[in-house]
């Protein structure tokens, strides 16, 4: 198993990537804190790890909130005795898209860069002062294929503030890298093209369009998300920091 003996806390578990990623962690041997939004839903996750031979608990989190954010990881400190993996998967307001850019209000363009940004950064940066104390750890951003759209996306690019958002999450997560990789601690961000299986309603469209542009005619699958991210977390990908991991099934390559 990848993540024996680790400790992982995710942001955002009862969501789609949150809960696959908590799911794949915890099926790698790591203990997993559950933090989000509504306490329901993170039980339900629990629930299911638990059903699947994991360790998991749970916690209301507000992944905005510097001051929630810290206690619940000092919380985790004090039981698990360290904070090995963090992983944000929280939502960043990806509904205010759509919209021209000439005709979106400042507001709606700049909610989705201030929630992204805030949240990685207030989540990023408690775990680092953990994990530089312990001098190890691995903190896990997340972005998507809008931070660096490309020539396929021109009839749905539309992304209002969400692209700018999911670049400054990368930058962000190159400039954390910089100052915490001398205390040998890792980051990484994930960076999926848009998930299918995520999405409601009628998507054939603009699915057979976008696989259309990926080179292995496809879009990635939330299991493919979260063995990458498991990947990422362990010890395997030691060598790896201030990187993106591109999972684009490649309608980016870089
Ligand atoms: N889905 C895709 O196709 C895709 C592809 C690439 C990148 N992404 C990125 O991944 C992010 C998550 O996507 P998803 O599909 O997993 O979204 P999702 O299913 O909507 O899950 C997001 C989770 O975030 C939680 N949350 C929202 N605000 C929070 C806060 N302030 N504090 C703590 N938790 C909070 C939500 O809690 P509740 O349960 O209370 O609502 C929800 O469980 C997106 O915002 C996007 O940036 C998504």
């Amino acid at each position: 198993m990848l993540l024996e003996n680790k400790n992982a806390v995710v942001y955002g578990a009862a969501g789609s990537i949150g809960r696959a990623v908590a799911r794949a962690f915890a099926r790698e041997g790591a203990q997993v804190f559950l933090a989000g939004r509504t306490l329901s839903s993170l039980q339900k996750v629990v629930e299911e790890m638990k059903s699947e031979g994991g360790t998991a608990e749970a916690a209301p989190v507000d992944a905005l909130n510097q001051e929630a954010i810290e206690k619940h990881l000092n919380e985790v400190v004090q039981k698990a005795g360290r904070i090995d993996i963090s992983f944000n998967a929280v939502w960043i307001r990806g509904d205010l898209q759509g919209t021209p850019l000439l005709d979106m209000p400042a507001e709606d363009f700049t909610v989705p860069v201030l929630t992204g940004i805030k949240t990685h950064f207030l989540t990023g940066t408690a775990a680092a002062r953990h994990m530089v104390q312990q001098k190890s750890g691995v903190i896990l951003t997340l972005s998507s294929s809008s931070s660096v759209l490309s020539g396929r996306d021109r009839r749905y690019h539309l992304t209002g503030g969400f692209s700018t958002a999911c670049a400054a999450i990368e930058a962000f997560s190159r400039s954390l890298a910089g100052e915490i990789g001398p205390a040998g601690v890792r980051v990484v961000c994930m960076r999926p093209d848009a998930i299918p299986e995520t999405w409601s309603g009628d998507v054939a469209n603009v699915k057979a369009y976008m696989e259309d542009g990926t080179v292995l005619g496809r879009l990635p699958q939330l299991n493919e998300v979260a063995n990458a991210a498991c990947l990422m977390a362990s010890d395997h990908a030691s060598a790896m920091t201030g990187s993106i991991a591109n999972l684009t099934c490649g309608s980016f390559m870089e």
